[in-house]
C-alpha cells in the first residue's frame, strides 16, 4: 500500500535534516548538497501548498497557521537562494546556513505538532492515504524539473546532462546551466 501524506511529509523532513547535518560536516560537498536541498525543499513545499494545505484550510480551523506556514516556505526558499550565491567557505555562508536551518527546523516543528495532527483528526486515515498519492505525484513532477527522478533522487551531474542533451540534439545546450539542461532533457524525453 502506498504511503499516506503524513508519513511522506515526515520522511522528507527527516531527509532534509540529514542533508542539513551533511551541509555542516562535509564542507567540500556544499555546492552539490545545496542543489539537492533546493530540489527536495522546493518539491516538498509545492506539493504541500498545492495538495495538502488546501485540504487543511477546508477541513480544520488551522487557516492562519497554514498561511503562516506558506510564508515560512517562501522565507526559507529566499534564504536558500542567498546561500547558493555565497562562497561556501565564508563566514557569511556559515551565518546564512544557520539562519536557513533554524528557519526550516522551526517550520517543521510547527507542521508536525499542529498542522499534520489537525489534518489527521479532521479527515481520517483513508483521506490521508489518498492525499499521499496526490502529494507524491506533485512532488515527483517538481523533482523532475531539477533533473531528479524517483524517490531515491541522485542529481545527475552537469557533464552527464550535457552528454544526454547532445544525444537528444538539444539546441543551444552549450549555453545552458544545469537546471536548464535538466529541463530541456526532460522536455525532449516527454515529446
Ligand atoms: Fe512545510
Amino acid at each position: 500500500m502506498a504511503d499516506d501524506a503524513i508519513t511522506l511529509i515526515i520522511r522528507d523532513h527527516r531527509r532534509m535534516e540529514d542533508l542539513f547535518d551533511r551541509l555542516q560536516t562535509e564542507p567540500e560537498n556544499r555546492p552539490r548538497l545545496l542543489e539537492e536541498i533546493e530540489a527536495v525543499l522546493t518539491a516538498h513545499n509545492r506539493a504541500e501548498e498545492d495538495e495538502v494545505y488546501p485540504v487543511v484550510v477546508r477541513t480544520t480551523g488551522e487557516v492562519p497557521q497554514v498561511r503562516h506556514s506558506a510564508e515560512e516556505h517562501q522565507e526559507a526558499e529566499e534564504i536558500l537562494t542567498r546561500l547558493k550565491d555565497c562562497d561556501p567557505n565564508s563566514e557569511e555562508f556559515e551565518e546564512l546556513r544557520q539562519e536557513f536551518v533554524d528557519e526550516v527546523k522551526h517550520h517543521v516543528e510547527e507542521e508536525e505538532s499542529e498542522i499534520l495532527p489537525a489534518l489527521e483528526r479532521a479527515v481520517g486515515q483513508k483521506r490521508v492515504r489518498e492525499l499521499g498519492r496526490a502529494f507524491s505525484e506533485r512532488r515527483e513532477q517538481e523533482l523532475r524539473r531539477f533533473g531528479l527522478g524517483g524517490a531515491s533522487g541522485r542529481i545527475p551531474r552537469q557533464r552527464e546532462l550535457y552528454e544526454e542533451a547532445k544525444r537528444l540534439d538539444i539546441k543551444d545546450r552549450s549555453k545552458m546551466n544545469k537546471e536548464e539542461l535538466a529541463e530541456a532533457v526532460q522536455r525532449a524525453k516527454n515529446r
